[in-house]
């Protein structure tokens, strides 16, 4: 106790010191000198050490080695930052250890995968990226920052914003899509959620931009697998997030499992010293992925632990999660003269700020609060967000007749499907605290909104997945077992309408999840044909974690909703949707292919040297599919319907000082009230290096009443133009430009103007 005063003590008499000097930075910057200026090297490694708690493991378990010495390890100072640690008890707990132990009282700094949701599950990413309303996702994370700081957690392992262009790979559920402009405004509006302006307020909590960079890449969507990709694409696709949220003032990164041109990410010395650290002039720390300096000589690119420590530390690696590389092998780097103890110096000194930031130094303790958690955490006003996050991120994708919206008076209703009344998929994976089985499913939600008059004829039809479910767990699909199928038949046949719940099972997406068939699994395909036999008028709900195959259902179904995983609130947002409460107006940030052969399918392609059929076989092309996805980048239906105006623009040709503006008018021409994504993309079609088909460059979202038409402006400037060459550089070229102006990246009209020097 006596070093924590001493410790408290220094702080708050540093701060009174500092009262009258210039801002917050100096002060931080001051303090952790000092306090650097006592820690002894063996201290100053231990902050770089990061390990998980023994009951909750989100990657392979660490050898009981370093289990057995956990505690005194922390007593001794000798860990600086904890995963997996969650809850004021729990955390409080630890921290004691640490605090009232170790030789300066240094507090740890927990952190947590709060991917999309603490314990109040809000939609998965791809889900809340698909509202084209970043406003929300800053929301969703305001309150997921809330509920965590409330149970103890200073830092969630969060925003992912790999640009995923690839179904195969389970883990797109994490990010925003395929789109680079997208991602960088989605990835910034969750971190200033999270993170707010000042990360010591006790509802905001210390985010992390990950994976840097490139994991998303992974030949065949293979999780772990190995990248191989050009300095172009790393450039224009797969940094501009990291580069925003690094400008956003994200409070750290976190490296990835992948290889870069033949050096794992975490000895990337490139990336994370040349270009973070000194172009970008980033402040915050970067932390290894579980075991990804250890991975450095799996990978084949360290001949042991001892010299992968060697190469993350000098390529900028400043925490060391579950290797146990950096305690084990740094002083002894330092004595041979390896490494530099300014390295060391540097790494300590960058998560050192963070704590200070986060107020740790005043009051070690002041997240963990049984009581804030008790009143803060899954509580009726999260959920009511969670709610209207998940209504709004839904994509309406078939419509057939307009069968959607559904009367509540209706008379029968069938709710079949092996995720009909399921409680815990909707609930998605990276799930943090959310209790299993705790979401409303779809059958209560619709039970819910129907007048007392409808009856609701229920079957599950089939399972998905038979066995133990989990994080940890390899699936096992159901694949032969029709014993429900009649009792669904039934249903269907004694019903107005069939609402059908089919899709993923929540664990099939996340990290290690990686699929070379994404069609429906098990016998979903086969019992919506037998239904389709007794009653046409079906409609698909589908809840996924990834573009799923499904031109049976485009094909047959009369209308689908892409209702993701929705959280929580699952049952009572899809009602919402389905009853009409909510007219829908997500769109998708992830192309739909028509099967797994197109996969990796993304809107932003090249042109190649053979686009276009001619009279023989000689294009680029499949022989056995289109080309052209089945549900493409920003395509999503509306119960209303919407006219575009034709498109102008106010110049033929601009200098590179001049602002470029489209216009045209939109106007609401159908019978509902509604909201439409309106998007703008460029296409620079002759360049020094070869660009894009088309380029997400502005968007909106667009609220009319029924027959209300506006004029819609977008403005753009001349760095909107701009990309990168191969070396980084970032080039603006005169010449012929075309924009686009459409409901989607294909539907579209076309302008076209010329920037001159
Ligand atoms: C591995 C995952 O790649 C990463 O995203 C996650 O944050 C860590 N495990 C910690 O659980």
């Amino acid at each position: 106790m006596r070093k924590l005063t001493i410790l408290l003590a220094s702080c708050l008499l540093f701060t009174f010191a500092c009262t009258k000097q210039e801002n917050k930075t100096d002060k931080c910057d001051q303090f952790v000198d000092q306090l650097m200026a006592k820690m002894t090297l063996e201290e100053k490694i231990g902050q770089l050490n990061q390990c998980t708690s023994r009951w909750e493991m989100t990657g392979p378990a660490p050898s009981s080695e370093y289990s057995q010495n956990l505690l005194e390890d922390i007593k001794n100072g000798k860990v600086g930052s904890m995963l997996n640690v969650n809850g004021a008890k729990a955390t409080r707990e630890a921290q004691k250890l640490a605090v009232e132990n170790s030789r300066l009282g240094i507090p740890l700094l927990f952190g947590y995968d709060v991917i999309h949701g603490y314990k109040t599950m809000f939609p998965i990413p791809l889900a809340e990226a698909s509202s084209w309303e970043p406003e929300l996702a800053k929301l969703s994370a305001q309150v997921t920052a809330k509920e965590t700081a409330a149970s103890g957690v200073h830092w969630t392992f969060a925003p992912m914003m790999d640009v995923g262009r690839d179904a195969r790979w389970g883990r797109v559920m994490e990010g925003c899509g395929e789109d680079p402009y997208l991602a960088s405004i989605f990835s910034v509006a969750r971190v200033n959620g999270f993170q707010d302006s000042d990360l010591s307020k006790d509802n905001t909590i210390a985010a992390c931009a990950k994976h840097f960079a490139g994991y998303a890449f992974s030949e065949s969507g293979r999780d772990y697998n190995t990248v191989d990709i050009g300095s172009y694409t790393l450039h224009n696709i797969i940094l501009p997030p990291f580069k925003a949220v690094a400008k956003a003032g994200v409070a750290s990164f976190m490296n990835s499992f992948n290889l870069i041109n033949g050096t794992p990410s975490t000895a990337n010395s490139y990336l994370q010293r040349e270009l973070l650290k000194k172009e970008w002039n980033y402040k915050g720390f970067v932390v290894s992925d579980w075991a990804s300096i250890k991975e450095i000589s799996t990978h084949g690119a360290a001949e042991n632990l001892k010299e992968a420590a060697l190469l993350a530390i000098k390529a900028g690696c400043d925490m060391d999660m579950e290797s146990h590389a950096y305690p084990k092998h740094l002083e002894e780097l330092i004595l041979e003269g390896k490494v530099d103890e300014q390295l060391i110096d540097d790494a300590a000194r960058r998560i050192l700020k963070i704590k200070y930031k986060l107020g740790l130094f005043i009051d070690p303790y002041k997240y963990s609060n049984k009581k804030r958690e008790k009143e803060l955490v899954y509580n009726e006003e999260n959920k009511a967000v969670a709610r209207t996050v998940a209504k709004r991120s839904m994509v309406l994708l078939k419509n057939k007749d307009q069968l959607l919206p559904l009367s509540k008076e209706i008379k029968s209703i069938a709710v079949i499907g092996p995720l009909a009344a399921d409680k815990d998929i909707p609930l998605g994976s990276w799930r943090a605290k959310a209790m299993e089985n705790s979401a409303v499913s779809l059958l209560e939600g619709i039970q819910v909104a129907v007048s007392p008059k409808t009856k609701v004829n229920y079957s599950k039809g089939c399972n998905l997945s038979i066995g133990k479910r989990g994080f940890r767990t390899e699936l096992t699909y159901e694949e032969n077992n029709k014993s429900e199928f009649p009792a669904a038949i039934k249903a269907a046949q004694n019903s107005e309408v069939v609402i059908m719940a089919l899709g993923e099972d929540c664990w099939q997406t996340g990290e290690a999840r990686s699929q070379t068939d994404i069609r429906l699994k098990g016998q979903q395909l086969e019992l919506f044909e037998a239904i389709k036999k007794v009653n046409e008028n079906i409609v698909v709900v589908l809840m996924n974690g990834r573009p799923i195959a499904i031109p049976e259902l485009a094909e047959s179904a009369n209308a689908i909703l892409e209702s993701w995983f929705p959280g929580s609130e699952a049952g009572n947002a899809i009602a919402d949707v389905l009853f009409g409460d909510y007219n829908p107006a997500g769109k998708l940030t992830i192309s739909f292919p028509q099967n797994v052969g197109q996969c990796p399918i993304y809107y932003n392609h090249m042109n190649t040297g053979r686009p276009t059929k001619g009279g023989n076989v000689f294009w680029s092309h499949f022989t056995d599919s289109p080309n052209t996805a089945l549900y493409p980048f920003g395509y999503g239906l509306s119960y209303t319907s919407f006219e575009y105006g034709s498109v102008s623009i106010n110049k033929n040709n601009f200098t590179k000082k001049d602002s470029i503006e489209v216009s045209f008018s939109l106007k609401n021409t159908g019978e509902y009230d509604g909201e439409e994504v309106v998007q703008l993309y460029i296409q620079d079609p002759k360049a020094k290096y070869a660009r894009p088909i088309k380029e997400l460059k502005a968007f909106q979202k667009i609220k009319l009443n029924k027959g209300q038409s506006e004029q819609i402006r977008f403005q753009l400037s001349s760095s909107d133009l701009g990309y990168y060459s191969p070396d980084g550089e970032f080039l603006i070229e005169s010449g012929a430009y075309n924009i686009y102006v459409g409901t989607n990246s294909q539907e579209v009209q076309k302008v076209n103007f010329t920037l001159i020097n």
